[in-house]
C-alpha cells in the first residue's frame, strides 16, 4: 500500500478511479482535487464513508488546490472537459491542454519525485503536455488508453466467442482514437490464435467497433464519455505500480526510437513496475500492423504540434 495517490479531477472517471483505488486498498490515502468547490469534497466524505460498508482503510480526502496532494506518490489526471455526440477526442485539446499544463506544474510544485498517469483526452497530446510541463522523464509520464481499448477489444470477442473475458489475450496499440492498431496476430484465446476461431469478417466488425468504441458511448451517453471501463483501465496501471508487478500492458509511453518513432506518444506494450514504465517491449508486428502504427503515431504528431507548453 502507498501512502498517498491523488486522482486530479472529481467528474465521473476521477471519482470513480478514487473509488476504485480506495476499494483495492492501493493508498492510505486518496486524495480528489477538482476546481469545483464542494465536488471533491462530498464525494470524498462520502466514499469514504463507504469504508466501513465495503471494508477499505483508504482514507478519501477532497480539496480545491494541491496542498493535501503534496508527497503523493502518483497522480491520475482525469481533468478536462468530456466529448459530445460528434466531437471527437481532437476536438478538446485546446481547453485540455490548458488544463492539463496547469495540473502538471502543480504536480510538479507538490511531488515532484511521482508518477503521472494521465486519462485526460486528447490522450497521447495530453501525456506530452504532462511531460513537458511537468519536466518528468519518461518513465513517470504515462498514459491510460491501450489497457482501456483492448478491454472493448477483448469484451467484444469473448461475447462473439461465447468465452470468458478473461481467457482472451489481446493488445490495442497506437493513439487513442480511430487509428487505434488491435493486434489481431497476437490475439489469443488460452494461447489459440483468434483467426482459428472466429470468421475474419467478424473479426473485422469487432476491430472496427473497437475503435469506435469510446464514440458508441457518447452517442449513448450525450451529455459525456465513458467512465466506468476508463477508471478500471486507469487503477489497474496504478496497481501494477503500487505492488511492482512489471505487468506488460498497453499504455502511451514517449518513444524514443522503439518501433521507429521517435518524439511522439503512442500506445505500445510497457513493462509497469514501482519505477513506472520500467521497460517498452518491442515485438515483431505484421507489415500492414506497422504500417497502422505508424498512421496512427504520426495522427497524434500533427496535432501534438499545434500545442505549445
Ligand atoms: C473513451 C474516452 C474516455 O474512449 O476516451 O471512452
Amino acid at each position: 500500500m502507498l501512502n498517498k495517490i491523488t486522482v486530479v479531477g472529481a467528474g465521473n472517471v476521477g471519482a470513480t478511479a478514487a473509488q476504485r483505488l480506495a476499494e483495492k486498498n492501493l493508498a492510505r490515502t486518496i486524495v480528489m482535487v477538482d476546481v469545483v468547490e464542494g465536488v471533491p469534497q462530498g464525494k470524498a466524505l462520502d466514499q469514504w464513508q463507504s469504508g466501513p460498508v465495503e471494508g477499505y482503510d483508504s482514507r478519501v480526502y477532497g480539496t480545491n488546490d494541491y496542498e493535501m496532494a503534496a508527497g503523493s506518490e502518483i497522480f491520475v489526471v482525469t481533468a478536462g472537459i468530456a466529448r459530445k455526440p460528434g466531437m471527437s477526442r481532437d476536438d478538446l485539446v485546446k481547453t485540455n491542454a490548458g488544463i492539463v499544463k496547469t495540473v502538471s506544474e502543480n504536480i510538479r510544485r507538490v511531488a515532484p519525485e511521482s508518477i503521472i498517469i494521465v486519462v485526460s483526452n486528447p490522450l497521447d497530446v495530453m501525456c506530452y503536455v504532462a511531460m513537458k510541463a511537468s519536466g518528468f522523464q519518461r518513465q513517470r509520464v504515462l498514459g491510460m488508453a491501450g489497457v482501456l481499448d483492448t478491454a472493448r477489444y477483448r469484451m467484444f470477442l469473448a461475447e462473439a466467442m461465447d468465452v470468458s473475458v478473461e481467457d482472451i489475450q489481446a493488445m490495442v496499440l497506437g493513439g487513442h482514437g480511430d487509428t487505434m492498431v488491435p493486434l489481431v496476430s497476437y490475439t489469443t484465446v488460452s494461447g489459440i490464435p483468434v483467426t482459428q476461431l472466429l470468421a475474419k469478417d467478424k473479426l473485422d466488425q469487432i476491430v472496427t467497433r473497437t475503435r469506435n468504441g469510446g464514440a458508441e458511448i457518447v452517442a449513448h451517453l450525450k451529455t459525456g464519455s465513458a467512465y466506468y471501463a476508463p477508471s478500471a483501465a486507469a487503477v489497474q496501471m496504478v496497481e501494477a505500480i503500487v505492488l511492482d508487478k512489471k505487468r506488460i500492458l498497453p499504455c502511451a509511453a514517449w518513444l524514443k526510437g522503439e518501433y521507429g518513432l521517435h518524439g511522439v506518444y503512442c500506445g505500445v506494450p510497457c513493462k509497469l513496475g514501482k519505477g513506472g514504465l520500467e521497460q517498452i517491449v518491442e515485438v515483431t508486428l505484421t507489415a500492414q500492423e506497422r504500417t497502422d502504427l505508424h498512421a496512427s503515431a504520426e495522427a497524434v504528431r500533427s496535432i501534438q504540434a499545434t500545442v505549445g507548453v
